[in-house]
């Protein structure tokens, strides 16, 4: 982290600047010890202060042992949410009991899906975020033929009927939109500026880039969450002073999406078995 020093006429206040490196679908269960290890170097050589992982992390067996050896071996600050993935071979409420009790170990990891209040970052800019997993409402949820992995591997999503998985879904959504509104509620009472948001899933379908393409209605249930995407368009159209930065992952395949003046949407593209860092930025 580096301090700067503005002198104006009359007075002097501290500017913070910092470099986040952004990661974002890293599945770390997908590569070995020396892949993992070179991403490490990579952080450490960087110049960044921390680092922001929008999700998908690993899968439910190995999550929190990677998440410990990546926070231990960077010794930075890591802000997460997590992604699909990470809840494979799980259920969502053993896997959130399970980071909630590590993350009351380690305080450099700092799950943002946990955080009541925003985190701040610099003196103009904090950090908000949840996992926002797809909830099932963004193009034709009911023509869709599409069955996911998360339909067979999470305990939630496996219901008996579509109609029945996608009822989970929307509360999913609510849940996630709920959480984001407080946080951005606190975020304006602070006047921060500058919000930067990470969520795992795509909050928009003009964010929901597959393979290069915008994704088809067919995919868009599974790809996207309305109900973040709603929270975060009323926001920036009610504080139209403050500027809104969302990054996310989810699909695998790069783009950014201007929904706003004040709000934008980067979408990693993320290879697999070849976790890197997606982005490095400077916050102010
Ligand atoms: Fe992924
Ligand atoms: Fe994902």
């Amino acid at each position: 982290m580096y301090l700067y020093w503005v002198r104006s006429a009359n007075r002097t206040r501290s500017l913070l600047i910092m470099q986040l490196a952004w990661l974002t679908d890293i599945h770390l269960n997908f590569v070995g010890r020396t892949e993992v290890n070179s991403l490490c170097d990579d952080i450490r050589t960087s110049g960044a202060a921390a680092v922001l992982i929008t999700g998908d992390i690993a899968s439910a067996l190995y999550l929190t042992r990677y998440l410990d050896n990546f926070a231990s071996s960077l010794q930075m600050p890591v802000y997460f949410v997590l992604g699909n993935h990470d809840y494979y071979g799980s259920s969502i409420r053993e896997i959130n009991d399970a980071v909630g009790k590590l993350i009351s170990e380690m305080p450099q990891l700092i799950w943002l899906s946990a955080c009541l209040a925003c985190i701040p970052i610099t003196d103009n800019t904090c950090l908000v975020g949840h996992e926002g997993l797809a909830d099932g409402r963004l193009g034709d949820p009911e023509g869709s033929e599409v069955m996911i992995n998360d339909y067979y591997q999470i305990t939630e999503l496996m219901q008996p009927s579509k109609r029945a998985r996608l009822e989970v879904q929307h509360q999913l959504g609510d849940d996630a939109a709920a959480h984001l509104r407080s946080q951005l509620k606190q975020a304006i009472d602070a006047s921060y500026r500058k919000i930067l948001v990470a969520l795992h899933v795509p909050p928009f379908p003009e964010a929901c880039w597959h393979m290069g393409e915008k994704s088809t209605d067919e995919f868009l249930p599974h790809f996207g969450c309305q109900a973040t995407g709603e929270v975060l368009r009323e926001f920036a159209l009610t504080y139209s002073l403050a500027d809104f930065t969302v990054y996310c992952g989810h699909t695998h395949s790069s783009g950014v999406a201007e929904i706003l003046p004040n709000l934008r949407v980067f979408t990693g593209r993320a290879k697999y078995g070849r976790p890197q860092i997606e982005r490095l930025f400077t916050v102010e």
